[in-house]
């Protein structure tokens, strides 16, 4: 198993499989984009898979891909067929995946025969001009349509996120919990944290939980479902079921203390937390012929330095040096 220092069990991967998108959100990246990361430093599908065997064989349960946007990766499939494929003592991995859905309508088919399990789809508006001006591209009808070939590709649940942002979407998250709720998707709000390229977060001006909540409570009857162990989002049901809603509260009410979650970016370094300050170069490793052993230890080594929480709110805090779309979300 791989403990920590805090006795945190680490049962899931989130495995960034590029960090391109083809999407500009402003709360991610700037109109230009971000300098990519380098093609001869992408951890090819071999690597990839290496490094999961290695955290399968010690009690990772669960592999998420990210971004970037993960299907922008020419081989996702065979990624996913890969990782599904993995078998450790507690048997296969589940396979999910967030996506911003531009491509599902050509991939949802053959990612769920590959062993894809759940999808997780990023949709902040139902609003074509707000779409636009949020992401930059004009695409929220391919995004409706990403939504609806994962649904009708047999994917069971799917959870839309929204980051909820002041004076931009705020005022529509009925409207999104009533998209989902019809057609049976669970839909996530989340508090925007601070890990945008352009610096400009404030908590300040941060839409909170509490205030999501308040909003729903005017249209909705919320009944809270408990026990959501190490899952960043807390869940209500709505109009008392079967529908749910999701908020999560990274910022107000951070969830560090049951976190089972480790990072690897689509370069090859492994990150404890989302805002950890350092890394473990497990590329490096990799293409030196190192042994399964050595990425144990490197993996080890990496949780060792894992910090009891996020620190957003210490006086010494500072945003990561890569952006979102660098680290996987
Ligand atoms: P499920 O397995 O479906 O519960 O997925 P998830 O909610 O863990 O993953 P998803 O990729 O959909 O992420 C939703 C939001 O939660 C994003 O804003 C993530 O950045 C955030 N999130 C996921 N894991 C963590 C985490 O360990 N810490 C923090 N602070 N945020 C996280
Ligand atoms: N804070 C919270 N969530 C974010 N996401 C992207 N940037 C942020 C941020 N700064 C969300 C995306 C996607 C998920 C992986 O993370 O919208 O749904
Ligand atoms: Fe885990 Fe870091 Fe997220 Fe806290 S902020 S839950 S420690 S990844």
């Amino acid at each position: 198993m791989l403990v920590d220092r805090f006795g945190r069990v680490h049962r899931d991967l989130r495995i960034s499989l590029t960090d391109r998108c083809s999407l500009r959100c402003t709360y991610c990246m700037p109109a230009e984009g971000v300098p990519w990361l380098p093609g001869s430093t992408l951890l090819t599908t071999a690597e990839l898979v290496r490094i999961a065997s290695v955290a399968v064989a010690h009690g990772v349960t669960e592999i998420r891909l990210t971004g970037g946007e993960p299907l922008l990766r020419p081989d996702v499939v065979d990624v996913v067929a890969a990782m599904a494929a993995l078998d450790g003592p507690e048997g296969s991995p589940e396979i999910s995946l967030t996506t911003n859905a531009l491509r599902l309508p050509a991939l949802a088919a053959p990612l769920a025969d590959a062993g894809l399990a759940r999808v997780n789809i990023s949709i902040d508006t139902l609003q074509r001009e707000r779409f636009r001006d949020l992401t930059r591209r004009d695409r929220l009808t391919d995004t409706l349509a990403g939504i609806a070939a994962a649904d009708a590709a047999g994917f069971r649940p799917i959870k839309l996120n929204a980051v909820a942002m002041r004076g931009v979407n705020d005022d529509e998250l009925v409207d999104l919990v009533r998209y989902a709720v019809d057609r049976g998707y669970e839909m996530r709000f989340i508090e925007q944290m601070p890990l945008d390229a352009g610096h400009t977060w404030a908590r300040r001006t941060m839409v909170t939980g509490t205030e999501i909540l308040e909003r729903l409570a005017e249209a909705f009857t919320l009944t809270e479902i408990p026990g959501r162990g190490s899952a960043p989002a807390e869940r209500w049901l709505v109009d008392g079921g079967p529908s749910t809603v999701g908020v999560i509260r990274s910022v107000s009410a951070p969830f560090c203390g049951a976190c089972d979650r480790v990072r690897l970016t689509a370069d090859g370094q492994l990150r404890s937390c989302l805002f950890a300050r350092t890394e473990t170069d497990l590329r490096t490793i990799l293409r030196e012929g190192g042994t399964d052993e050595d990425l144990e230890a490197a993996i080890r080594t990496c949780l060792a330095g894992k910090q009891p929480g996020h620190g957003i709110d210490d006086p010494t805090f500072l945003q990561p040096d890569r952006p979102m779309s660098a680290i996987g979300g």
